[in-house]
């Protein structure tokens, strides 16, 4: 037995000493002294030695456990140095080779000009809010006074999703009107940008997804002379001290009186040109009184409180700030488009 035990230690150490893997020593380690292993074997014939030799060999065995644990622990270090090593070495880097240059993006100019109609109505107060374009009929029309067989119900200019017509994509950001009359306190200041839908063809002026401005005030004495005063603001803010403006009387059904307001041409300065049409004014966006009917229908009583509304399209803002020709180009994200920005 004794000689068996200590073949198996030379044997253990050497192939200890040739493991060339953590993997492989721990097979190893298995064969050798795991719970079936070799060293184990051999201990169990312990019990048919004599009550002499039985300390010695027991001497021997754990002598020859020792050893083995102590290279096993030896081999670790090892392997473990070993692979370091070679890790540094697989991951040399050479710091003299250029580096290849980092393409940023940039914002859409749509964006551009949102960000800046943003931070002028937060200047003054207002609050941006976001919204549904999966809308209510109910909101979207009702709610904005315009009832069953107004033109713009149908179904020839709206996408529904039901037979009956009372969900939809919204055809106008102003059903945000009426969401915050719903949910915030009052006074509102608020300014509503997103996307709309209507069942427009494709073409150098129209899609049939674009995005509007939807903005609104609701306050004590607020009357047509605030809303006439806070865009002409916003007209000098965007277009230049000076900017000569007008209103021109309109019908939309949720404001009572309505409007639109024309800025005037800035390449001719009123008299006629190619970029107004000949017209030496260029239309901005509608507006009006908020209709006493939309107040009342929102539980807000008109007697008390008086507002303001307006909507415009963004893409066309954003195309004449950038002299883009078609509105085609802001939606197809070719970058030798948008790379000019
Ligand atoms: N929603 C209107 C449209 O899509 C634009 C508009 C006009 C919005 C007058 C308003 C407003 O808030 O007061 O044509």
């Amino acid at each position: 037995m004794k000689q068996q035990l200590e073949q198996l230690r030379a044997a253990a150490l050497r192939a200890i000493e040739q493991a060339g893997a953590m993997e492989e020593l721990e097979n190893v380690r298995v064969k050798f002294m795991g719970k079936k292993g070799e060293l184990t074997a051999v201990l169990k014939q312990m019990g048919k030695l004599s009550p002499e030799e039985r300390p010695v060999m027991g001497q021997l065995a754990n002598e020859a456990r020792a050893a083995m644990e102590q290279a096993i622990e030896n081999a670790r270090a090892r392997l473990t140095a070993a692979a370091l090593e070679a890790k540094l070495e697989a991951e040399t880097l050479d710091v003299t080779v250029p580096g290849r240059a980092v393409k940023l993006g940039h914002k859409h100019p749509m964006y551009l000009a949102l960000d800046e109609i943003k931070d002028i109505f937060v200047g003054m107060g207002f609050t941006v809010l976001d919204g549904p374009e999966i809308e209510l009929a109910e909101l979207n029309f009702d709610r904005l006074n315009a009832g069953e067989g107004h033109p713009s119900r149908d179904w020839s200019d709206t996408f529904y999703f039901k037979e009956d017509s009372s969900v939809m994509l919204r055809s106008q950001t102003s059903p945000m009107q009426v969401r915050a009359m719903d949910t915030m306190p009052l006074p509102i200041r608020m300014i509503a940008p997103g996307r709309v839908y209507r069942k427009d063809e494709v073409d150098a002026t129209h899609s049939p997804m674009f995005h509007q401005v939807e903005g609104m005030v609701i306050d004590k004495n607020v009357t047509m002379a605030d809303l006439k005063g806070t865009l002409n603001a916003v007209v000098e803010q965007l277009y230049g001290a000076g900017t000569k403006t007008r209103f021109r009387p309109h019908h939309f059904p949720f404001t009572e009186p309505s409007c639109e307001l024309d800025v005037q041409c800035h390449k001719c300065g009123g008299k006629g040109c190619p970029t107004c049409k000949g017209e030496g004014w260029i239309e901005l966006l509608g507006a009006g009184m908020i209709h006493p009917r939309v107040l009342e229908m929102a539980g807000i009583d008109p007697e008390e409180w008086s507002g303001w509304a307006f909507g415009f399209g963004l893409e066309r803002t954003a195309m004449r700030q950038f002299k883009i020709a078609d509105l085609r180009l802001i939606f197809e994200n070719d970058v030798r488009f948008l790379e000019q920005f």
